[in-house]
């Protein structure tokens, strides 16, 4: 068996796995659906050689397609999460909630105590998701992100303690 296959869980009807290369054309679709500043299959692998990186999907085996994708990366004891989308048509049935829940889980088997990440601060789907699983808003980066009409937005930067984390729900 290998160590994706050995990795799978079963979520619900859904599969969560590692993220491979062969995985990252899908990435790259879905991530252009979810984001003005789309990251094609070079930057995805780049993310992915990073030392420290992995990457989780979602997998809908009635469906056979991907559902959505988390990205982060580990450095010493942080985990920032770099990505995380879910393809519009599967949104409001809590993929994300399994993302963001598969990558701090990962991330505190990797050894890492901080879990941190940024969004745009008029992402209130974003910003709910993230408030109710354990992240507080501990910055602001003003003008950060560039829209598709040439605005700017706000970052609002998140972090989340996974040892208070994981011991509170051990
Ligand atoms: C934000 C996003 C990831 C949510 O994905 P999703 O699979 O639909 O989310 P879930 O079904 O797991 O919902 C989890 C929680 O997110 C919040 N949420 C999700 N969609 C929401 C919406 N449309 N309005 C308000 N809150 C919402 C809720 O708190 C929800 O929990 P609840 O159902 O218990 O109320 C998805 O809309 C997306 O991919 N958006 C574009 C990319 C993006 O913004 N990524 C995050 C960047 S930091």
């Amino acid at each position: 068996m290998s160590k994706i296959e050995r990795e799978r869980r079963v979520w619900h009807d859904h599969e969560i796995n590692s993220v491979s290369s062969q995985d990252l054309n899908v990435i790259a679709n879905i991530h252009a659906k979810c984001f003005f500043d789309a990251w094609d299959t070079k930057i995805l692998q780049q993310i992915l050689d990073m030392p420290g990186s992995f990457g989780i999907s979602v997998r809908r085996p009635r469906f056979d397609s991907m559902a959505g994708f988390a990205l982060a990366r580990v450095v010493a004891d942080e985990c920032e999460l770099l990505s995380l989308g879910v393809a519009p048509e599967c949104r409001g049935r809590g993929i994300a909630k399994a993302l963001l829940k598969g990558s701090m889980s990962r991330a505190f088997s990797k050894k890492a105590c901080w879990f941190f990440l940024e969004v745009a601060t008029d992402n209130n789907a974003a910003m709910r998701l993230y408030l109710a699983h354990g992240l507080v808003k501990i910055g602001n980066r003003p003008d950060y992100y560039e829209n598709e009409d040439g605005s700017r937005t706000d970052a609002c930067t998140m972090r989340c303690d996974l040892k208070a984390l994981f011991n509170r729900h051990n």
